[in-house]
């Protein structure tokens, strides 16, 4: 869950840490630390950001924490509170071996048992500190042995996920890391080497990369590394070169990376359209999946797994590939499907959707269709990720690296995906070849018709000045609307702490509808599609029991604006790409109110970009 950085070779080691942990800072937040190697291990670590890690790193220059080696964590805790004495590094007894660790050692309460029958004293709570004193256990208790075996005779004996980073002052010439479970980058630069949980803090350094497979240990010293798997068997390492600019992850004047993102969008969706949706031949190309478009044009059932956001888009997935492709779809959450028996057969499909490519719930549902011989289509954000990797085959989204936790630029780009999946199945099928360059015609005009959406931004922040005092949304939609109700509400209440939540419209009477008085905000998507009048007499009940509506209108639907509070227009398009419209209202809203009342958005409370734990 957390950011890990090292580095190796004939500079100062501490920059390059403090800048990488500030790059990878929106993996986890609640502790950081470094350790630096000079003759000793030397380590500062504290609770709270980078920032005051690089305070603390300032005034304690002059007790000299430099080095030409070191590693450094960004924490997300999930064994002991966030304080300063859990945070990593951790170090052995004699303080000469310093760790970091991302992920959960799942059998560490008997790992720890027994260590403390040997005499070892634990000074956090954490799971990660076992695996230090386990390492410098077993490198003084079996005789001849260096530090690489100890590391992997530790590793040996653990249960769980993780990726590390260790130094040790006994042999200080080497940087020992390994992943199993937790994403690892090795950076290639000329007499040094970098380490990172994933390639952002390495675009400055170097191009050449070497993403660790799981299983995978590296030992690096200044002049050159080895690659073996955990068991000691030598591996091929794949130099990849990375194609990831630097302001890509910077904010580029945004206040929040949160707010570039939704700006960003109508440009993502160029990006993930460029090269697929061919215009002027008339169809739509996605070179990742060729080899499987007829199993997939054939399947007897397509099973969506996913989480969160991602799962939001799986569900408008569900509309898309159903109306278009005429096969039947499940949409699951990851962490459901993995737990509850499914039934997985012959002429079945599953696609997983993960912005990360690290989600372990996601990662676990592949891995089990994938041991019952289901064949796994991915679509991913980051590339090179472990889900990206395991898939069968896949779609990235190409959204670009998203920052801030909360997900918008990587969902619609999930979205457009599905969009020209379901086309490219529809296709000369269900599709006629009509529907589908009208169909096509609509993508293609998508950008232009964010851009006018994203730029109503002032609009948005007005109306979200009004409702900064608001304890509760409901968020209505039907059909391709549903999801994006969904989405609204996730997105408030990820970012403001606003509770909100996500309704069918048809569902409100159901229920829901108990909660509507005065102090009850509701946004209505109520686009003009067939279902437009279903939705104008929702509203209706809404008000007659004098709840406030910000509706969700097309252009041009002036006489809305007579029935509810406020409306929020987009351009008119086709039903099935109105989600890619509707959502950006949405995500503004909850970016103006979360920040009105003073909320960090880019980094809510409790949250982490990339749940690598289940
Ligand atoms: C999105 O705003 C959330 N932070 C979260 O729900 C996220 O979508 C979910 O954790 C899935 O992540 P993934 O797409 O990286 O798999
Ligand atoms: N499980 C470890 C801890 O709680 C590591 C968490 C992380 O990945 O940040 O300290």
């Amino acid at each position: 869950m957390c950011g890990i950085v090292g580095y190796i070779g004939y500079r100062e080691a501490v920059p390059f840490l403090l800048q990488g942990l500030k790059r990878l800072e929106y993996r986890g937040y609640d502790s950081a630390g470094i350790a630096v190697l000079n003759g000793t291990l030397s380590v500062v670590k504290q609770k709270g950001d980078v920032a005051k890690l690089g305070e603390a790193v300032a005034a304690s220059h002059a007790d000299g924490i430099s080095g030409m080696v070191g590693i450094g964590h960004t924490r997300w805790a999930t064994h002991g509170d966030p304080s300063d004495r859990n945070a990593h590094p951790h170090l052995s007894m004699d303080g000469s071996i310093a760790l970091i660790h991302n992920g959960i050692i799942e059998n560490h309460a008997a790992l720890r048992t027994e260590l403390q029958q040997h005499g070892y004293l634990f000074q956090s709570d954490t799971d990660s500190e076992v695996l230090v004193h386990l390492i410098d256990h077993l490198w003084k208790q079996i005789p001849f042995i260096d530090f690489e075996s100890a590391v992997r005779q530790a590793l040996s004996l653990v249960e769980g996920a993780y990726g590390i980073g260790v130094l040790s002052s006994r042999e200080p010439d080497r940087l020992i890391v390994a992943r199993h479970g937790s994403p690892l980058v090795i950076g290639i630069g000329e007499g040094e080497y970098f380490v990172a949980s994933d390639a952002a803090p390495l675009v400055e350094y170097t191009r050449r990369v070497v993403y660790l497979a799981d299983g995978e240990m590296a030992v690096l010293s200044a002049d050159g590394f080895s690659l073996k798997t955990i068991g000691n068997v030598v591996q091929e390492a794949v130099v990849t070169e990375l194609d990831l600019e630097l302001d890509e992850i910077e904010k580029g004047g945004f206040e929040h990376f949160m707010l570039k993102e939704i700006f960003e969008q109508p440009r993502v969706m160029q990006d993930v359209m460029r090269g697929r949706v061919l215009l002027e031949e008339g169809a739509i190309q996605l070179g990742g999946i060729m080899d499987m478009l007829d199993e997939l044009r054939m399947a007897r059932r397509i099973i969506i797994c996913a989480c969160g956001t991602s799962w939001h888009a799986g569900l408008i997935g569900e509309y898309l590939i159903e109306e278009f492709a005429r096969i039947p779809v499940e949409v699951d959450y990851a962490s459901e499907f993995r737990y509850r028996s499914p039934i997985l057969g012959e002429g079945e499909v599953m696609l997983v959707i993960s912005q990360s490519g690290e989600t372990a719930d996601t990662l676990a549902a592949l891995r089990l269709a994938k041991e019952n011989g289901v064949k796994v289509v991915g679509i991913c954000n980051v590339v090179g990720s472990t889900i990206a990797r395991e898939t069968d085959c896949g779609i990235y989204t190409h959204a670009g690296p998203e920052i801030g936790v909360a997900s918008t630029k990587a969902f619609t780009a999930q979205v457009m995906v599905l969009a020209m999946l379901a086309l490219a199945l529809g296709k000369d099928r269900a599709l006629g070849p009509d529907a589908f360059l009208a169909a096509l015609g609509e993508l293609a005009s998508l950008p232009e018709k964010m851009q006018r959406t994203v730029e109503e931004s002032e609009v948005v922040r007005g109306i979200s000045g009004e409702y900064t005092w608001a304890e509760h949304f409901l968020y209505l939609g039907r059909g391709y609307n549903f999801p994006v109700a969904l989405e609204g509400a996730l997105k408030l209440k990820e970012i403001s702490y606003i509770h909100a939540e996500g309704y069918p419209a048809a569902e409100m009477k159901h229920g829901p509808i108990a909660l509507i008085d005065e102090e009850m905000p509701v946004v209505v998507m109520v686009p003009k599609d067939a279902s437009y009048w279903k939705v104008r007499s929702n509203i209706e009940e809404v008000r007659a029991r004098k709840g406030k509506v910000i509706a969700i209108a097309t252009e041009g639907d002036e006489e809305i604006a007579g029935a509810v509070d406020h409306v929020l227009y987009v351009p008119e398009a086709a039903a099935f790409v109105m989600p890619l419209l509707t959502v950006v209202p949405l995500q503004l809203l909850s970016y103006y109110v979360a920040t009105m009342r003073g909320c960090n958005v880019d980094r809510p409370r409790n949250l982490a970009k990339a749940v690598t734990v289940e």
